[in-house]
């Protein structure tokens, strides 16, 4: 699938991020606890590791998160961390609903801790927020201002411009425009993005994501689909998900025919708005496969390539000199 998400004020919003990166203490990063690793902005791990600032990960929409999976993430991305001492800078992780303002007021106290030599009255802590579009970064600079700052919206990138809030004497904020990067590697990543609005809805056909987001569902909430829609899911796959939540949600054209396109709707927008439960995408364990397995076919791929550049100059070696 081809997946055309990178606007040209995303250019100019990614050069701001960086120039403010250099006048900041701590990045607070916000993902979706649904997608933890798709949602995570490979540009804002390296603008923030360029200028070494300390990071809080927030996993925010955890209210709409497995929460068996989110703990599993938040310890898998402190380990990772850890395990890498420092090298991509301190990170610290933290799961919560930004629509649940003690969980807002804690995590900006956490942020805080990360930098304990700034946090006073002449040294006030500069926060980055920062995030892909509709991750909740303008939810979390509206709870945290305790007043209306920023536009909240489900369409992607409503935030357009860096702004500036002194929170109190000992705390500024700065929020920038959700950050997407121009290419997204891993298919699977694209397709999560979409089902979960990070990504225009001109960018996408509705019914491949959905048709994706069925498989997935089906593989790992099968109880959930079937309590939402009412059919048994054994056996099936995304394609025919959609046929069934057509067929039992009356979903028809003018012909009498079942009506796929409304039906990816559904589910994308029952998805998305929490109509099926609590459910995470990718759990660090798919994540971890499936990153190893794009890294084998990368060096398959490269294998195979040296391997035809090898045969065509031993080939080229092979051909007889032309007399003179
Ligand atoms: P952004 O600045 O990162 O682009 O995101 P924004 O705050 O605009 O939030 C995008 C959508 O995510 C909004 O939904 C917002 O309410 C929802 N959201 C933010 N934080 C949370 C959370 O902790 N849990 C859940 N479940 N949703 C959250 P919306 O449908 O446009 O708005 P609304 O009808 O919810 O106000």
């Amino acid at each position: 699938m081809s997946i055309d998400w990178y606007p040209g004020h995303m250019a100019v919003a990614r050069k701001k991020a960086a120039q403010t990166m250099a006048q900041i203490d701590v990045v607070v990063e916000v993902l979706d606890a649904r997608l933890p690793g798709a949602s995570g902005n490979p540009m804002i791990t390296e603008m923030r590791v360029h200028r070494q600032r300390p990071c809080l990960k927030i996993l925010n929409k955890a209210d709409a998160a497995d929460p068996v999976e989110t703990a599993l993430w938040i310890k898998a991305i402190e380990a990772e961390h850890a395990a890498l001492r420092g090298h991509l800078g301190t990170v610290r992780a933290v799961a919560l609903s930004c629509k649940k303002p003690s969980d807002v007021t804690r995590a900006l106290r956490q942020a805080a801790e990360l930098v304990p030599h700034r946090d006073s009255l002449l040294k006030p802590v500069r926060i980055l927020v920062m995030g892909i579009p509709n991750v909740g970064k303008s939810t979390l600079i509206n709870a945290l201002l305790k007043r209306r700052v920023a536009p909240v919206g489900d369409e992607p990138a409503v935030t357009k411009q860096l702004h500036r809030y002194d929170l109190d004497e000992r705390t500024v904020l700065f929020d920038t425009p959700g950050l997407m990067w121009p290419a997204i590697t891993h298919p699977s990543d694209g397709l999560m993005l979409a089902a979960s609005h990070a990504i225009g809805v001109n960018a996408y056909i509705d019914e491949e994501v959905a048709s994706f987001l069925g498989e997935l569902l089906i593989a790992r909430y099968p109880a959930l689909v079937t309590q939402r829609y009412g059919c048994a899911v054994a056996g099936m796959d995304g394609p025919a998900l959609l046929e069934a939540v057509a067929s039992g949600q009356g979903l028809r054209s003018r012909g009498g025919h079942l009506d796929i396109e409304k039906a990816a709707h559904r589910l994308l927008t029952d998805y998305r708005q929490g109509r099926l439960g609590r459910i995470t995408l990718e759990t660090p364990r798919s994540r971890a496969e499936m990153l190893a397995a794009a890294r084998a076919a990368e060096a398959t791929a490269a294998a195979a390539a040296e391997a035809a550049e090898a045969a065509r100059l031993s080939e080229a070696a092979e051909q007889p000199e032309p007399l003179p």
